[in-house]
């Protein structure tokens, strides 16, 4: 479904030094998994996702979405990618704050559909933001927000997920509601999800766990829970 070979991303410094984000990654995704990365500020997870996802360019290797290479693709076959078959949550949800909640959840998609605004509306609702449907993102609390990022990145039945520390602002309940969510979609959806978290993680089906810009290990999420296990 999603296979990384070989990356690497190196930022240079203001002494023209370069520094390794990233190191000898090989990843591999299959379809309906829900995959965890997990490790400390810095460990190179965000660049991972947003490289795996297409939208930044490593410095080596290669990034393979059902077999074809993204770097050969033409912008225009990666972006119809991106809007048509991922969906994303970002830590910060990058809502546009001069449009309704709804047409938030609406922007990827063909917003006359009735049938669109059927699922952004039941999204809304499993989601409890419904009330809000018609009014504008800064009347909400920040994880409201963040929950109307959610249906965005849900409302065109994404083939894959990719997750930034999508529970970061929110309070541990709604933490939890986000992580059934994203877990209710495994075996059709495949989800990609960082966090330094890795109470949220119960749920993935393999968590990679990340340092200094590579994959140290890979385990089952009860490992987290109970360290005599691999
Ligand atoms: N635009 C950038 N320019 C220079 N260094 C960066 C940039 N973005 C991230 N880094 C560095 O790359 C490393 C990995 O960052 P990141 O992928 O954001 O890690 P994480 O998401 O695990 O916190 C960090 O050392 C970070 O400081
Ligand atoms: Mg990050």
């Amino acid at each position: 479904m999603l296979e990384a070979r070989e990356l690497s991303l190196i930022y240079g410094n203001e002494r023209n030094e370069e520094y390794y984000a990233l190191r000898d990654i090989n990843f591999l995704a299959d379809r309906g998994e829900m995959i965890g990365m997990i490790g400390p500020s810095g460990s190179g997870k965000s660049s991972l996702l947003y490289i795996l996802s297409g939208l930044k360019k490593p410095t080596a290797g290669t990034v393979y979405y059902q077999d074809h290479s993204i770097e050969v693709m033409s912008f225009n076959d990666s972006a119809a990618i991106r809007r048509k078959e991922y969906g994303f949550i970002f830590q910060r949800h990058f809502l546009i704050d001069y449009l309704t909640v709804l047409d938030n959840v609406l922007v990827v998609v063909n917003q006359s559909q009735k049938a669109w605004r059927n699922t952004a509306i039941n999204l809304l609702e499993i989601l409890g933001i419904a009330d809000f449907a018609d009014q504008k993102p800064h009347k909400m609390s920040v994880g409201q927000r963040q929950k109307v990022a959610i249906a965005r990145a849900l409302v065109n039945k994404p083939k894959i997920i990719f997750a930034d520390e999508p529970t970061a602002s929110l309070d541990h309940s709604n933490a939890r509601l986000v992580m059934d969510i994203l877990a209710s979609l495994k075996g059709q959806t495949t989800i990609l999800v960082t966090t330094h978290d890795y109470s949220i993680l119960e749920q993935a089906d393999r968590v990679i766990h990340m340092w200094d810009g590579r994959i140290i290990k890979t385990t089952l999420p009860s490992s987290l829970f109970d360290p005599t296990k691999k």
